[in-house]
């Protein structure tokens, strides 16, 4: 490792990344001499990028938006997770010049809930999933790693959602984006990986009413932290997990790995962040 490890988030667009803060909040927290920085990178400087930022000091990065799929092409090593979720948002840049591919987003997604939610066990019964685009993916991969029973998926465009499950096999069942709610009593997790209720997108209209307050709720959307979704969860009397827990997480083994100190997800670390 050089004196001075670099890393840094890219993506296009990148200046609302909360990475920089999240990364540069850790290397002041364990004094570790390193620096985060954020790349925009266009499509076609790609490949470029990845080839040139090892010999400047760079031992990794996260990658963000368009480039999670395309990512996997230009790596030596890629994860069993990153393969099956079909895309990556972590890399190392090993000593020996290899590329190595990983996708924390499941790993986030189930360490957020278990300490938003000890209590929960996914081996209780279904996981319900509004959406089905790749953070859907990333999360059916972790849940059915994590040993739940059944996935329910349900999708504004079903095709995608069936798509999912001819990817994913027998342990998900697909409900029309119309009848949502009446798998909801069915859920012993829901998740909303859409981006409805997000800042500037549409409201989240689907009514929770039919949720047992034993089910544990977490949305993926964390801008605004509490979300219409949430609120209509803890109205019922859920357990609401909020989504930045799930973006502090999927930090932490890039960190780990190139920093050589694995961070605390902690509520100093979401200050740090929100501030
Ligand atoms: P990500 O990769 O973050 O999951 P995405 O692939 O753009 O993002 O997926 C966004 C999800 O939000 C999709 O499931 C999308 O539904 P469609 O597959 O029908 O497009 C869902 N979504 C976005 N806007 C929506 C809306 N107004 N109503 C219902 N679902 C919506």
């Amino acid at each position: 490792m050089t004196d001075t490890p670099r890393a840094c988030v890219i993506g296009n667009p990148i200046s609302h990344s909360l990475s920089p803060k999240l990364h540069g909040y850790w290397l002041d927290r364990y004094d570790i001499k390193g620096s985060y920085t954020a790349l925009q990178v266009a499509d076609q400087d790609l490949e470029k990028t990845l080839r040139e930022l090892p010999a400047q000091g760079f031992v990794g990065m996260n990658v963000t938006l368009p480039h999670k799929m395309a990512v996997l092409e230009f790596a030596d090593q890629i994860t069993d997770r990153a393969t099956l979720i079909g895309a990556a948002n972590t890399l190392t840049f090993k000593e020996d010049g290899r590329i190595l591919a990983d996708n924390t987003d499941g790993y986030g997604f189930i360490a957020n809930l278990r300490q938003g939610a000890p209590d929960w066990d996914p081996k209780a019964g279904p996981a319900m999933i509004f959406g089905a685009g790749g953070a859907a993916r990333a999360i059916i991969v972790a849940l059915a790693d994590a040993g739940v029973p059944e996935i329910i998926i349900s999708n504004r465009t079903r095709a995608k959602a069936e798509a999912l499950r001819a990817d994913f096999g027998a342990r998900i069942r697909v409900v029309d984006w119309v009848q949502a709610g009446t798998a909801l009593a069915d859920a012993n997790l829901l998740v909303n990986t859409t981006s409805l209720g997000m800042k500037g997108a549409a409201d989240f209209k689907v009514s929770l009413d039919a949720l047992r307050p034993e089910t544990v709720v977490t949305d993926i959307v964390y801008n605004p932290l509490r979300t219409p979704f949430l609120d209509a969860a803890e109205a019922v009397g859920c357990t609401a997990v909020d989504g930045l827990g799930m973006l502090l997480h999927q930090g932490v083994p890039g960190f780990e790995r190139w920093f050589g100190q694995r961070p605390e997800v902690d509520e100093a670390t979401r200050r740090a962040v929100l501030a």
